[in-house]
Formats: structure tokens, C-alpha cells, sequence
């Protein structure tokens, strides 16, 4: 299916190249404005038919440099002139055959996982079909040096997120590299039902830092990854009570199931219990007992107001929330079986998944099929040594009411883990990478749960409360009850990128107090610039950009995973993934400026990318952190 997909693909690449050489003769930049004083230009260099000059006194001054690269051709495809399909089925059969595509270097994920589980067939022919696709990146590779000049509109729907009349329009009026596309459609990310939830985050969170006794309010929180690389410290600002933590969530599943797991954590469940309502598809009976435990708990707090805010610092449950939360409490007498809940997982697989590029780049055979198995399973930890009557499907994942239905596509729990924290503590030939992962977990959990319910004779150091509300510019009451808070930080996932940033802005300010930090992560910038992506830059500088990329991988190495779990050269992925950390660097400050236009009296502490991990869903994250009051002294906070 994917290997299919994949050469339809190409197909339709081809055969906009090759419509591209036939009709327009000239090489074809999308940056049509002078390479001096950008201005629009229609007059290229006559010689190597690839940048635009407005005068021939740009030209004249742009000569000096130009003349370098001027007239130096790539290694080029030789693409067919003539499209007919069986000319076309010639040339891709040709590619295929190459042997270049051979490649050793890449593992064989389907061999590996069939010797540890012979009886998947069903996995296994799966493998076989991710196996040819990731053979296939080599095959895209080549392209990286060739102009495409008639949009795909698959290309331009995975580039911008978008197909409309005002992109097309931008796209090919002139504009230069750091452009904002400022009509760029935003629409909240709220829905109505909560068809698709989110089960956990999907990105890697900056580490926390709370100050002793203050306010921290998350909006869209999702689950508490947030507390778990999160320190308390104690200063001059400091008041001695517990700190308050408050999520603000519009996902009624989100909410119904992060109040379980904090109730798990306050009557001190066995952490793999945690562990595995948090992340897994399949539960052990131990774990029902506590999840049973923890459901009842929560079911005896107050009725929040069905609408209108609720008591920020009081334990309440909206009714919505009560009524999923009400119906867990009646599945777990009928809970489905192990093999319901593989089934059930698998099926949220689509063809175009990527996230077996995590797997490939893994060094070790056993953490590849480890890996593997989780994927296919969505089992964390793994459940091989248990027998299989002690095992049940997740309750919170496969048994929720209203037309609730979590876990949307391809979500990955590796995809939000620290990858730097975690790599660096651990050896690769003696702990697997997913134990390195149950590790960090553990210890991290064990800290909250110390935090939440000390010892006797300590101090509660956290309160944590969780709502289902949106947060909204019209949800004015909600803001003004946020702001009586006098919030110290508030963290706002990556919600900046569902608002205008105007309205951003505005929301902000409503919920701010006198010295409020924010932070948020942004993935969507990403789709409101041009130059972001490689494939926007010129022909000929692609391939050093990819290059360097790459390099800038190679170094991380060292300091991100010194016993080496992954591969940091020749890293399989798409070369876009690779090529963009090069072109993100170039625009980064223009969309900074577009951020936080007009914002006059804005103290900026961070705004930076996530550093490269391959187990990240996209390697383009930026982190922001700023605040609206000047005096306070950001760099504190923000790293
Ligand atoms: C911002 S979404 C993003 C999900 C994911 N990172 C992505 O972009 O694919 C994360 C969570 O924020 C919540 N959320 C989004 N907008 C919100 C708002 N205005 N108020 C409260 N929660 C919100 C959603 O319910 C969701 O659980
Ligand atoms: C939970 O479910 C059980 C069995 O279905 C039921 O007897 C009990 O009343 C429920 N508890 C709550 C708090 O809803
Ligand atoms: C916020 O600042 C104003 C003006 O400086 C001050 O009057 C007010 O007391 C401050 N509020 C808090 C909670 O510190």
C-alpha cells in the first residue's frame, strides 16, 4: 500500500518535471525578484538562466559572486522528453533497478521483527511494505536538485497545510526568502466533539522551572509531560505554600484522563500502573485496580458550572468530563482483550507513515524490533513476559462514550520524550532504549508523586487542578479569573499556532498579570514563511544545504547521545526533514519580527529551535518564551 502510494507519488512528480521542461524552456526560480535590491524582476542572467536581475547595474554588481557559481551544472537527471506512459514506466523501472538503491546501509526492520515474532503475519507484511519505503528516500533524494515550477497541489497541501487562492497568489507573485504569508488561514483547533484526541503530547516540552508558592497555569496541556522534567525552585519571589498548577483544556478526554492518572499519583499507584494508563494500549489487571481506585476518587469531586468558569484552585468536573469518566467507571467490569485493543491500534495507522524512520535510525538490532513492536502494538512497556490472561486492552483508549475516540493517527508516545535527557544517562549496550525510556519515566513520576504526596512530616511542594474550558478571546470571564490568578508563568502548548497573532497577543494580555512569563512552542510558523523549506531555495544550493544539515546532526551527536542509540550520519529521512533544518535558520528572526510586531515593551527569553531527535514528529519546532512586562528579568526562566 505505502509502496504504491509512493510511486504514485513520483509519478505525479515526473510528470509535472517533465511538463516543466517542455513547456517552459528556462530553468524555472520561484524567486523571481532581483538578487541585489529585491525588487521584481522578470530579466535573468542570460548565462546560466537561473537569477533574476531588475537592471543591468544590479547585475554588473552582483557579478563579482555570481560568476562563481554561474554555469556550474549539477548532476542532473536525464528525465525523458516525450511523457508517454510507457516511456515514463521505462525510466521509473530504470531508477528502480539502479543499484545505488540497494542500499546496505539500511537495516531490514521486517527480517529482524519476523525472527522475534514469526507468527505477526499480519505485522510482518505490514514491515515488508513501510521496508520499500524507506528504501525509497534514496529515490526522493534526487530530486532535491530539480525545479518542480508547476505546483503540486499534494507538495503545496503538506508544505503550507493549504491549497487556496490567496497561497497560490502569494506563491507566485514575486516575494523573496523570510516573506510572512499573512493570510494564512488560521482556525482553532477546538472542536465540537472531541473526535480525534489527542492520548499525549506530541512534541518535546522546554524543562520547566517553578517557583515555590507561585501560580503556573497550562492552557491546552494535553497531559502533565510538562511536570515531567519540571525542578521547583526556592528564591526572594518565592512564598512559602504549595505551588499551584492549573490546566485549562478544551478536550473533555484529555481532562477526564489526566485527572485519573493525577489521582493515581496522589494514592501513590505503582508507577508502571501510571505508566501504562498514561501511555499503553494494553493494561495488566494490577493496573485496572488502581485505575478503578483512582476513577472512583475522582468521580466524588464537586460539579464545575456547565458553563462559565469554574473555581480555578477546586477540585471540580465538568459535566462532560463526569459523564466519560462515569462510563470508564462501568467498562471496567467488561474490559476488552489484548488482541482487541492491537486490532484497534493498528487500524489508526495511515499509509504515509513516517515514524518508522525513528526505528531505522536506531543502531542496535534489539532496540529496532523493540521499537518495532511498540509501534505495531502501542504496547509501553512491552508486554511479552506477562501471560496473556493478565492482560486487557485500555480502558481510556478503547472504551470512551459520546463518539470520543483518542489516539488520532500515527500518535507516537516517543514523539514528546526529551530525547536529550534521556540518551545522555544511559549506556546503549546495557540499557534498551525503551527501558531508558521506562527509566526516565519512573524516576520523573516519582518526583511528582513526592510532590504531590510527601512523606510524613514534609510539605505538599504542588496542587494540581484540571479543567475542561476553552480558552478564547470570548471567553472573557475565564481570562479575568486567570488574571486574578497573577499567573507567574503560563504555558500554552503550541496554541499560537491556531490564532491570529494579533488575537494571540490580545489573549495574552487579558490573562496576564503584572509580570506573567509565557512559553509555547510553535510548529505552525513553519507554514506562514517562505524560505522555511529547502525545496525554496535555488537548485544549486539545495545540495549544500542538505549537506550541511547534515553536519549540523553529526556534531549534535556527541552531546545528545554519547553512547550512540541512534545514527547521526547518513540519518534515513525524508531530505526534506534534513534540508529544512538549514532553511529554518535563514527565516527565523523574519518571523520572530512578524511575532511579535507592534508589541512594543515585549522582553523576549527565548526563541529557539528544538534541538534535532529523530524521534520527533517534526524537526522544525520553535520554542518562545517572552513576557509583556520589561522590568522582570527573563533570562531566569527561559533556557
Ligand atoms: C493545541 S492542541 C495541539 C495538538 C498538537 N500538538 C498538534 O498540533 O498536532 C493541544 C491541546 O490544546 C487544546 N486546546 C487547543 N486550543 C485550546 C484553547 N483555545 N483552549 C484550551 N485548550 C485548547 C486541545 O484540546 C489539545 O488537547
Ligand atoms: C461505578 O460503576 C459501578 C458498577 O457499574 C457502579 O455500581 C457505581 O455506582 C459506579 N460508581 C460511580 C461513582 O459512578
Ligand atoms: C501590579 O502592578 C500594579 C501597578 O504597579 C500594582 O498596583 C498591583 O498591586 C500589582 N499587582 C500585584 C498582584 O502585584
Amino acid at each position: 500500500m505505502m509502496f504504491v502510494l509512493f510511486l504514485s507519488f513520483f509519478f505525479l512528480f515526473l510528470v509535472y518535471y517533465v511538463k516543466n521542461r517542455k513547456f517552459n524552456k528556462g530553468s524555472s526560480r520561484v524567486i523571481n525578484v532581483c538578487n541585489v535590491c529585491l525588487k521584481p524582476s522578470k530579466n535573468k542572467c542570460t548565462n546560466c538562466n537561473q537569477i533574476y536581475y531588475c537592471s543591468k547595474k544590479c547585475q554588473k554588481k552582483d557579478w563579482k559572486e555570481h560568476k562563481k557559481v554561474c554555469g556550474t551544472v549539477g548532476t542532473e537527471l536525464i528525465i525523458p522528453t516525450s511523457s508517454s506512459p510507457s516511456e515514463m514506466r521505462e525510466f521509473i523501472s530504470d531508477l528502480m533497478f539502479d543499484n545505488d538503491m540497494e542500499n546496505s546501509n539500511i537495516p531490514n526492520i521486517e527480517q529482524e521483527y519476523s525472527m522475534k515474532y514469526p507468527h505477526e503475519k499480519v505485522h510482518i507484511q505490514f514491515l515488508n511494505s513501510v521496508q520499500s519505503s524507506i528504501k525509497y528516500l534514496h529515490f526522493i533524494e534526487r530530486f532535491i536538485d530539480h525545479d518542480p515550477s508547476e505546483p503540486d497541489p499534494k507538495y503545496i497541501m503538506k508544505r503550507w497545510n493549504e491549497f487556496s487562492d490567496v497561497l497560490i497568489k502569494f506563491l507566485t507573485t514575486p516575494r523573496k526568502i523570510g516573506d510572512i504569508f499573512i493570510e494564512k488561514k488560521k482556525s482553532p483547533y477546538l472542536r465540537e466533539k472531541d473526535v480525534d484526541a489527542q492520548s499525549f503530547n506530541n512534541m518535546p516540552k522546554q524543562s520547566l522551572t517553578l517557583n515555590k508558592g507561585k501560580v503556573h497555569i497550562a492552557i491546552g496541556f494535553v497531559d502533565l509531560d510538562l511536570l515531567l522534567r519540571a525542578k521547583i525552585i526556592q528564591n526572594e519571589n518565592s512564598i512559602d505554600q504549595p505551588i499551584q498548577f492549573i490546566g485549562y483544556e478544551g478536550s473533555v478526554y484529555a481532562v477526564a484522563k489526566t485527572n485519573v492518572i493525577k489521582e493515581m499519583i496522589i494514592k501513590k499507584a505503582p508507577i508502571r500502573s501510571i505508566i501504562e494508563v498514561w501511555f499503553s494500549s494494553v493494561w495488566t489487571i494490577e493496573t485496572l485496580k488502581h485505575f478503578e481506585k483512582a476513577v472512583k476518587s475522582v468521580l466524588r469531586f464537586e460539579d464545575a458550572p456547565n458553563d462559565g468558569p469554574p473555581n480555578p484552585t477546586k477540585k471540580e468536573l465538568h459535566p462532560k468530563v463526569r459523564s466519560l469518566i462515569s462510563h470508564w467507571n462501568k467498562s471496567i467490569k467488561s474490559p476488552k482483550s489484548q488482541q482487541e485493543a492491537h486490532k484497534l491500534w493498528s487500524k489508526t495507522f495511515t499509509s504515509e507513515d513516517s515514524v518508522f524512520f525513528i526505528v531505522a535510525n536506531l543502531v542496535e538490532p534489539r532496540d529496532r524490533v523493540q521499537v518495532t513492536r511498540h509501534i505495531l502494538t502501542g504496547e509501553f512497556p512491552l508486554m511479552d513476559d506477562q501471560s496473556q490472561k493478565n492482560l486487557i486492552a485500555s480502558i481510556t483508549m478503547f472504551n470512551c462514550n459520546n463518539g470520543i475516540s483518542p489516539h488520532s493517527s500515527n500518535e507516537l508516545m516517543l514523539q514528546m520524550m526529551p530525547m536529550s535527557t534521556i540518551l545522555s544517562k544511559n549506556q546503549r549496550k546495557e540499557i534498551s532504549f525503551l527501558n531508558a525510556i521506562y527509566n526516565f519515566l519512573e524516576n520523573a513520576i516519582i518526583k511528582v508523586c513526592d510532590w504531590l504526596s510527601p512523606l510524613e512530616g514534609q510539605d505538599e511542594k504542588i496542587e494540581i487542578y484540571l479543567h475542561f474550558q476553552p480558552v478564547t478571546n470570548d471567553n472573557s470571564a475565564l481570562l479575568a479569573s486567570i488574571r486574578q490568578l497573577d499567573p507567574w508563568m503560563m504555558s500554552w502548548n503550541n496554541i499560537c499556532d491556531y490564532f491570529y497573532v494579533q488575537d494571540f497577543h490580545e489573549l495574552l494580555r487579558a490573562c496576564s498579570g503584572n509580570d506573567t512569563v509565557h512559553i509555547m512552542t510553535s510548529i505552525d510558523w513553519f507554514k506562514e514563511i517562505f524560505g522555511a523549506h529547502i525545496m525554496e531555495y535555488d537548485g544549486r544550493v539545495r545540495r549544500k544545504m542538505l549537506n550541511d544539515a547534515q553536519k549540523k546532526i553529526s556534531i549534535a551527536e556527541k552531546f545528545v547521545d554519547p553512547s550512540g542509540y541512534f545514527r547521526y550520519t547518513d540519518v534515513i529521512s525524508h531530505p526534506y526533514n534534513i534540508g529544512d533544518i538549514e532553511a529554518m535558520m535563514v527565516v527565523k528572526e523574519s518571523w520572530q519580527s512578524y511575532f511579535f510586531m507592534g508589541q512594543d515593551l515585549i522582553n523576549i527569553g527565548d526563541f529557539s529551535f528544538v534541538p534535532y531527535a529523530h524521534t520527533h514528529k517534526t524537526h522544525t519546532l520553535l520554542n518562545i518564551c517572552f513576557t509583556y512586562n520589561k522590568k522582570v528579568n527573563i533570562k531566569t526562566y527561559c533556557k
